[in-house]
């Protein structure tokens, strides 16, 4: 059984407060897009669980948030069905595009089917908040408001699709760093109307509320980011932001065409490999572009 696991990028990320359990509170609305990762699920019967990557410098250990999806979906079913799960990743990782998440909860969810544990949606998001903030949304997509930790999800409607430029520096940023160095602002921003302009497939009014808290400190952490957002506005999309906590820009773009002129405005950057190589970018050189829709 293949599952396919996206990318998501927040159109609004506000922090509210810092929590007695070192956590933030927040008010992000997410949306998924099409770059995904890859899982394959094959029953084993002799009850063991065995993961591989096709990175060789992601762990496939305890520290993988799909191993740890396995486990708390075998604790929680007192089940001791066994699975051997391959993992493509195309999605960058540290990237502000919970990719790590999204691997979780198609795993949840995965694995729920290949082991007919019967698990409704609601009791997959549940299992999802306690393996990250990020994963429940991945039970609302394509687009959420989410709460909480980022944990509380209400799913949003998305009437048209939205189309995004995804530029992904070779560095990549530490979540916990970026709140680390984050200042609580005193009056925070609201998502109101960025809600209601996603709702109406308004992309003017989205590109110009489009918010996030922890830009500043990325900025400040990883000059890259600065130097991309630039890069990126010039091409003149609707609006540019920085997703989650980075390192990773989007351009939200009008419509398909300008998402393609967008790509093509950021080619310098990444020279085209030669057939046969592997691309610059995915060595760590030059920023990783993407052009993607948000999933339907
Ligand atoms: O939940 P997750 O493991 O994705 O979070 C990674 C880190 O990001 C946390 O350990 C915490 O330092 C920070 N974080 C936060 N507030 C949130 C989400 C994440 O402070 N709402």
């Amino acid at each position: 059984m293949l599952v396919s696991a996206p990318a998501k990028v927040n159109l609004h990320l506000e922090v509210l407060r810092r929590r007695p359990d070192g956590y933030h509170d927040l008010e992000t609305l997410m949306v998924a897009v099409g770059l995904y990762d890859t899982l394959e699920f094959k029953d084993d019967s002799t009850g063991d669980v065995r993961l591989s990557c096709d990175r060789s410098d992601l762990s496939t250990g305890p520290d993988n948030l799909v191993w740890r999806a396995v486990e708390l979906l075998r604790r929680h079913a007192s089940s001791a069905l066994g699975a051997t799960i391959r993992l493509w990743k195309r999605i960058p990782l540290a990237a502000g595009l919970a990719g790590g998440s999204s691997d979780a909860a198609a795993a949840l969810a995965g694995l729920n089917v290949l082991w007919r544990l019967g698990l409704s949606n609601a009791e997959l998001s549940g299992l999802g908040a306690e393996l990250g903030s990020d994963v429940s949304f991945f039970f609302a997509a394509p687009a959420a408001w989410c709460t909480g930790r980022g944990e509380i999800v209400r799913p949003l409607r998305l009437p048209r699709p939205l189309y995004f430029v995804l530029a992904c520096p070779s560095v990549g940023l530490s979540t916990a760093e970026v709140f680390r160095n984050l200042a609580v602002p005193d009056r925070p921003a609201s998502g109101e109307a960025i809600c209601r302009a996603v709702e109406a497939g308004d992309v003017e009014e989205i590109g110009r509320r489009l918010h996030n808290r922890l830009q500043p400190v990325a900025e400040r952490l990883c000059p890259a980011v600065t130097q991309l957002r630039a890069r990126l506005a010039a091409l003149n999309p609707a609006g540019v932001l920085m997703s989650g906590s980075g390192s990773t820009l989007f351009a939200l773009c009008r419509d398909a065409d300008e998402a393609l002129c967008v790509s093509r405005g950021l080619l310098p950057l990444t020279p085209l490999p030669a057939i046969g190589e592997r691309g610059k970018g995915e060595d760590g050189d030059g920023p990783r572009i993407h052009s993607v829709r948000s999933c339907i």
